[in-house]
């Protein structure tokens, strides 16, 4: 799906549909992250016009996502809790790091990049969430939730590549190299999260 290189694990899905409460919850906290974040950039970056509006735009969004989260929780009897440890973000923050200056020479590029591989993989995990919880009437409420994210966060990848290419100016035609170098790196933090066992089978990423 989208830029990834590896598929999440085949025995993800089956487990994180048995601790759906605390997929939920480890989700709700992604949300409020990515509307965090989006914002934080915006006010790092605020002399471009056109990257400010379209951050917060997104942060509007994942602020909607946030609180319909939220909403499918309250109707379980669910309190948001304390956030789980985010290895899979900070691994990936690294590993854009260690591919050394990012193009057009600026770090909002990579920052764009790691947000928009974190979409692609959110978009993945959704869409095994949404085909194993399809068509039993128990869980409608839970496919409805898992096929909206799925979709609004594949428009969300696409904007951060597109906001990526525009922040790289002349550095713009390295950004797909980039973007693929990552897409590995990830793969490989993934599978070694799994392995190690680092990440729990009820988050998002990782
Ligand atoms: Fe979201
Ligand atoms: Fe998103």
């Amino acid at each position: 799906m989208l830029c990834l290189k590896v598929p999440t694990d085949a025995a993800w899905a089956a487990e994180a549909v048995l601790r759906v409460d605390a997929v939920l919850r480890d989700h709700a906290h992604c949300e409020l992250k990515a509307a965090s974040n989006a914002l934080s950039l915006a006010a790092r970056h605020p002399d471009d016009v056109e990257i400010v509006h379209a951050l917060a735009d997104l942060a509007r969004e994942e602020t909607e996502h946030f609180q319909r989260v939220l909403s499918v929780m309250a109707a379980r009897g669910l309190a948001l809790g304390p956030p789980s440890v985010d290895a899979y973000a900070a691994h990936l923050r690294r590993a854009a790091h260690d591919l050394g200056p990012p193009p057009g020479g600026t770090p909002l590029v990579d920052r764009l990049l790691v947000a928009a591989l974190i979409e692609a993989r959110s978009c993945e995990r959704f869409k095994l969430l949404a085909i194993e919880t399809s068509g039993d009437p128990d869980k409608r409420e839970l496919y409805a939730l898992w096929s909206e994210l799925l979709a609004s966060e594949a428009g969300h990848y696409r904007t951060f590549v597109d906001l990526a290419l525009r922040a790289a100016g002349p550095g713009r035609s390295r950004v797909p190299g980039r973007l693929d170098r990552l897409a590995q790196a990830e793969g490989e933090i993934v599978w070694s999260l799994a392995r190690d066992r680092q990440a729990s089978r009820a988050t998002i990423h990782g």
